[in-house]
């Protein structure tokens, strides 16, 4: 792992890349609570003015981000988990709904459900998930609490592609920071999620404009010098080491 210390200039100054004028892309947006990176994604897509299509699925009705969703008038869809009789029926209605959506992409953001092999066998999209550790560090639940447990000195958040095992699968970038003797759990949450809100928007857009690709197992650039939107600078941050992106 190597900190992105030598920002490419090259890259930082090239103008936000959309997809070619006049296309548009589907995302499918997974949630089950808050939808806070939902709304990031929304709001960077927003200030780039990308043409997209949007389908949120939740599988909570008191999902925020769902409700977040109706009310800026986004497509959604409500799958309850307890409509279903077992975890590979919701899988394969899941599959069924988003097939049916045909998604460029789909994203995991706060989805907080396990997925069975029904619907990866059923769904064969691109598929991201966001997750608040260093990944492999710290998979599952409480990866905070965990962390300052634990003592390390550094924390953060994974973008990866989602595989039928929970929190793995080739990672795609990672947003880092230093665990301050200040942080308490709320506090080094907090932190992490203002990265995720950055890290998510950056490779949710390097993905639909087809800038990466997946090689025996690993992510890299398409282009040698791929542009990145731009705003999407962080203080101390460490990515997928082909993903460079300037210091604040
Ligand atoms: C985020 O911190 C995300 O990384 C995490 O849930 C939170 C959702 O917040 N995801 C996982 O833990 C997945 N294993 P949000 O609903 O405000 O975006």
């Amino acid at each position: 792992m190597a900190f992105s210390s030598m920002p490419d200039k090259t890259i930082q100054q090239t103008p936000p890349r959309s997809w070619p004028q006049g296309q548009r892309r589907r995302l499918a947006v997974l949630v089950s609570g808050r939808g806070s990176n939902l709304q990031a994604l929304h709001q960077s897509a927003q200030a780039y003015g990308f043409a997209l299509d949007w389908l949120i699925v939740a599988n909570r009705k008191d999902s925020k981000g769902l409700i977040w969703a109706r009310d800026h008038g986004l497509e959604t869809e409500l799958l309850l988990h307890s409509d279903f009789a077992s975890r590979e029926e919701f899988d394969r209605q899941l599959a069924y709904r988003l097939n049916r959506f045909e998604p460029h992409l789909v994203v995991l953001a706060g989805f907080m459900r396990i997925l069975t092999d029904v619907f990866f066998g059923a769904f064969h999209g691109p598929t991201i998930n966001i997750h608040p550790s260093l990944l492999p560090a710290y998979p599952g639940l409480q990866t905070h609490a965990r962390a300052l447990q634990d003592g390390v000195a550094v924390h953060g958040a994974t973008v990866h592609s989602v595989t039928p095992q929970v929190d793995h699968g080739p990672i795609l970038a990672q947003a880092v920071l230093g665990v301050s003797h200040q942080d308490d759990e709320k506090r080094l949450g907090a932190r992490v999620l203002e990265m995720e809100h950055k890290l998510l928007p950056m490779v949710t857009w390097a993905l639909l404009r087809d800038d990466l690709q997946l090689i025996d197992g690993r992510w890299s650039l398409c282009r040698p010098q791929s542009d990145l939107p731009q705003g999407l600078q962080f203080s101390s941050c460490l990515f997928h080491p082909q993903l460079v992106v300037s210091p604040r």
